[in-house]
Formats: structure tokens, sequence, C-alpha cells
């Protein structure tokens, strides 16, 4: 038993110190707060946008684009922000596929909201944007033009 304790000491001692190492600064670490914001990110886009966009985030042939792999998400992190909340419409264009549907924000997100699913969807399906905080997306409302 005794062995056990100290087993698990040294194991959250090397995690630690791996943290530590790894985890400077707000982006691109697996920090506990990266796995808050990505879990609580998953959660919230099942509920929120995965109706549509799909939970594997492939969207839904020409009618919802995809989130992963999407070349549009990739070009500016700051519009995909504000579309969460305010909705995007008129014609876009995803991996070379024109959509033009409109899609509603989700007008009831806080800014932890958004910037958990963001940390979501720009940590998943082989992206590896690193967390992206609330301060990033109060940032980014305040010139939201849609
Ligand atoms: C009711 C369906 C629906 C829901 C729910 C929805 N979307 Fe969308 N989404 C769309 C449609 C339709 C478009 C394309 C809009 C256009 O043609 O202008 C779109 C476009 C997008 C785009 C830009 C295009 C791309 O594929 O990269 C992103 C990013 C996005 N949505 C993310 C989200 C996120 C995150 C949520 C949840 C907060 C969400 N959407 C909820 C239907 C939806």
């Amino acid at each position: 038993m005794r062995k056990a304790i100290l087993v698990w000491i040294a194991v959250v001692g090397i995690a630690n110190l791996f943290v530590g190492i790894h985890g400077c600064g707000s982006s691109g670490n697996r920090d506990t707060k990266f796995q808050q914001y990505y879990a609580q990110g998953q959660q919230l886009y099942e509920q929120h946008c995965s109706n549509c966009h799909q939970k594997d985030g492939r969207g839904l042939g020409l009618v919802y684009p995809p989130l992963a792999q999407s070349d549009y998400m990739d070009k500016d992190i700051d519009h995909v922000l504000c579309l969460m909340k305010y909705g995007l419409s008129g014609e876009i264009v995803v991996n070379g596929k024109a959509f033009n549907k409109e899609m509603k924000g989700v007008f009831s997100l806080t800014d932890l909201e958004v910037a958990e699913i963001a940390t979501y969807i720009y940590n998943n399906w082989e992206r590896d944007q690193g967390i992206i905080d609330i301060s990033d997306v109060t940032k980014a409302h305040q010139k939201c033009d849609n």
C-alpha cells in the first residue's frame, strides 16, 4: 500500500515536472486548464453544433460545411469566434466547395463557452492550435462584423 502511494507521488511529481517544462505561456500546452476547456468544449459542441456539423466534424454534404480539415477555419480564428455567437450568412467557400445557407449563431454563449468550444474544434480532427483563451474571445468579439 505504502509502495503504491510512493509510486503515485512519483507519477504526479513527474507529471507536474512535465507541465512545468511545457506549461509556460498560454498556448500550445496540455495543462489542466487546457483539459478543462477541451472537455467542456466537447460537451458544448455536442449540445450546440454537432446537429449540423456532426460529431465527427465532417458536416453534411453541401448543406452543412465541415469543421474537420476546414481551410476556412484556419484562415481567421477571430472571425470564427464571432460567427459562433453572431452567426454567418452569404456564400462561403470551404475546401473549394461553396455553401450558402444561414447559420444562426448561438447568442447565449458566454465568452468562456466560446473559448471552450474553440479550444475543442481547434485541437481536434488533427488540429493542434493550443488553448484559445477567454481573453482571445473577448478581444475578437470587440471587432465582429457579423
Ligand atoms: C442549424 C445548423 C448549424 C448549427 C447548429 C451550427 N452551424 Fe455552423 N454553420 C452552419 C451553416 C449552414 C454554415 C454555412 C453558413 C453560410 O453558408 O454562410 C456554417 C458555418 C460554420 C463555420 C464556417 C465554415 C466552416 O465549415 O469552417 C464554422 C467554423 C461553424 N459553422 C462553426 C459552428 C460552431 C462552432 C457551432 C456551434 C456553436 C455551429 N457552427 C453551429 C450550420 C450550423
